[in-house]
């Protein structure tokens, strides 16, 4: 799995911050996972404590940890189901704003929660911007079913490994309790069917292709550029 370069973290905090001034007072918020929108959360904290209330509803462990210690107030999607805005990274992302997530495992969480968004804004440095998508898919399965969802996934075409964890022998395993599997499609020429293809695997939870961006906050040449759905 590659994951961005420690020398992008400028760019990452520059994007990060920039989604942070979308945050309007009495919002119910998505707080997305990863580096880049560790740096929204961190200024929203700023926010909070300067007096604006908002709720945030957290996709994985790491950011509801986060989220607790910039002093953000959390709920959850049962008391909470429709979120004003979710704000969330990216492992890669094309011009019409398809995107792969899953770098950090918490995709199907991103993805609940970015469904339950009204709007849904990616926050990325320079590298994660391309004209096609090339990075391996991230799909979370049930472990009973790893052995078959890598079969069915060898036969769409792709390389799949099951993710191995790096302070721990073993697979990594997700917050929600599953495996996942990394499959390398190399190019993906259509990612919407590819998306409907690894959907229909039995065992698996969810896969990290989302096609519901509306917005991307993206360093470019030192500058932070923003893309919007058209
Ligand atoms: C988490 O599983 C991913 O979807 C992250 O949102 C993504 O990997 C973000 O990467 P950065 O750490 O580079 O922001």
């Amino acid at each position: 799995m590659v994951r961005t370069p420690d020398s992008n973290v400028e760019e990452k905090r520059a994007a990060g911050e920039a989604a942070a001034e979308m945050v309007r007072d009495g919002m119910v918020l998505g707080l997305g996972t990863g580096s880049t929108v560790a740096w929204t959360i961190k200024r929203i904290g700023e926010m909070v404590e300067e007096g604006m209330e908002v709720l945030g509803v957290p996709t994985s462990y790491q950011a509801q940890e986060l989220a607790i210690a910039s002093g953000i107030p959390l709920t959850s999607l049962d008391q909470d189901p429709v979120l004003d805005l979710a704000i969330d990274g990216a492992d890669q992302i094309a011009k019409d704003l398809t995107t792969i997530k899953g770098g950090g495992a918490a995709h199907a969480r991103e993805k609940v929660v970015a469904s339950s968004a009204t709007w849904f804004v990616i926050v990325a440095d320079s590298s994660k911007y391309v004209d096609i998508l090339t990075h391996p898919v991230p799909v979370e399965v049930l472990p009973f079913a790893a052995r078959l969802a890598s079969r069915r996934i060898e036969e769409l075409g792709a390389s799949p490994k099951i993710r191995q964890a790096k302070m721990k022998d073993g697979p990594v395993i997700t917050d929600n309790g599953n495996f996942v599997i990394d499959a390398d499609f190399r190019t993906i020429e259509d990612p919407g069917l590819l998306s409907t293809q690894l959907s229909e695997i039995p065992g698996v939870v969810e896969h990290g292709i989302f096609e519901n961006v509306d917005q991307l906050i993206v360093v470019i040449d030192g500058e932070v550029r923003t893309f919007s759905r058209e």
